[in-house]
């Protein structure tokens, strides 16, 4: 066991036991360049309580965490929040070595966690609004159905006022600072809207419902511990203000133009429409497959009124890198935008309509006249590129009113 692991104190009797990961660059299809974190939480009550594990080969990291703080035997509870392998990877691994009196999960997780883990040891479903005796504290389960998978559950401390919200209000960010008064904002921002852009985006009725019941039942909180990232102690009000903006996916004055490009008449389009836009008097931003990933370009997308998007027909189809990030896009659902398809072909031209059709699965608005432009764009197709530009930038502008 590596006993240069610690505990970190989170609040009276709570200790962050949770892992760092450093290295990791591709978190099921989202760029993570900052790493994550894994968090786990160890209360000392009577009853001593695990809640979360990590990824499976982080169990020694947690292990040695936990017996900074008290021999992992005297684990008593287990209580899985959310059973998505990164948080319940390790659970078997950990469960041989702490025996524990019970497991629990939501309903759903119990059936999850067997589904994924094959486990031998039995998890208790417990009941939303359901309370948790730990002897001297007390846990209160709420569901969070598919927030964001169908077993996601939040349990909360009343006696910290101190709530465990699995992966809501986290970020993929590596650090040794476990609070965020200790980061910057701006990075906490960058990172909380990254990975609700990637995570959340397509469950924004749902977090909007949840935030308006969370509000109702006016909870005292001092602590929101996520399963990735910092503990939120200072900026809760903030961060979920930041959630309402983004859950609301209100448009804004600002386009995207994604593309990618065979012999740069597809770029050559793409910053034709860029410059219509910035023209118009919206802003705009330019990203090409290749060079930025498609949870970025999804990032970005958060804070657009429109998406634009150009591809070349490769062999009687879209360009794969666009077919990529589309697919990835209409995953996770776009709401309030704009749209509008551009491209260049040599002898067929498929790409413009299947841009058109990703866009239509999308239920977004065309906002003008698709571009489709054979061979290298003449002097009338980048004015044809720039006045679709300027279109989109002129209805953009609207938002503003
Ligand atoms: Fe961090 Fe949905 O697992």
């Amino acid at each position: 066991m590596n006993r240069s692991f610690k505990a970190v104190p989170v609040a009276k009797d709570v200790f962050w036991v949770g892992a760092v990961d450093w290295s990791i660059r591709d978190f099921h299809g989202y760029a993570t360049q900052n790493g994550t974190t894994y968090n786990a939480y160890l209360v000392m009550a009577d009853k001593v309580t695990l809640v979360d594990t990590v990824k499976s080969h982080f169990s020694d990291e947690l292990l040695a965490r936990v017996a900074s703080v008290v021999d992992p035997s005297r684990i008593d509870y287990i209580v899985s929040n959310h059973s998505e392998m990164d948080h319940s990877g390790a659970l078997q691994t950990v469960a041989d070595v702490v025996h524990p009196e019970q497991v629990f999960a939501s309903a759903m997780g119990a059936k999850n966690l067997v589904a994924n883990l094959h486990p031998s040891v039995t998890i208790t479903p417990v009941a939303d609004g359901s309370n948790l005796s730990l002897g001297n504290k007390t846990l209160t389960f709420m569901e969070t159905k598919m927030l964001h998978w169908p077993d996601s559950m939040f349990s909360y401390l009343a006696d910290e006022q101190l709530l465990f919200s699995q992966d809501a209000f986290g970020m993929h960010l590596a650090s040794m600072e476990r609070f965020d008064d200790q980061l910057p904002a701006e990075l906490l921002e960058a990172e909380a809207a990254k990975y609700y852009a990637n995570i959340l985006n397509h469950l924004s009725p749902k977090v909007q419902a949840l935030l308006q019941k969370v509000k109702a039942m006016n909870l005292p909180l001092k602590l929101v511990a996520t399963d990735h990232g910092p503990v939120w102690r200072d900026k809760i009000a903030w961060i979920v203000e930041l959630y309402e903006r983004w859950s609301a996916q209100l448009p804004t004055d600002r386009a995207i133009v994604v593309f990618d490009t065979m012999w740069e008449s597809t770029a050559l389009m793409a910053h034709a429409i860029a410059e219509g836009v910035s023209a118009a008097g919206a802003r705009v931003k330019v990203m090409r497959m290749g060079a930025d990933h498609r949870s970025d370009v999804i990032t970005e997308l958060l804070d657009s009124g429109a998406f634009l998007a150009g591809s070349p027909t490769l062999n009687n189809n879209i360009f794969p890198s666009m077919a990529d990030v589309l697919t990835y896009a209409r995953g996770l659902r776009p709401l309030n935008k704009l749209c509008a398809a551009f491209g260049s072909y040599g002898w067929s031209g498929e790409s413009v309509k299947q841009i058109e059709q990703y866009f239509a699965d999308m239920k977004l608005e065309k906002a003008a006249e698709s571009v489709s432009v054979k061979y290298v764009p003449d002097a009338d197709a980048v004015k044809l590129c720039y006045d679709l530009g300027q279109a989109v930038g002129a209805k953009l502008l609207a938002y503003k009113k």
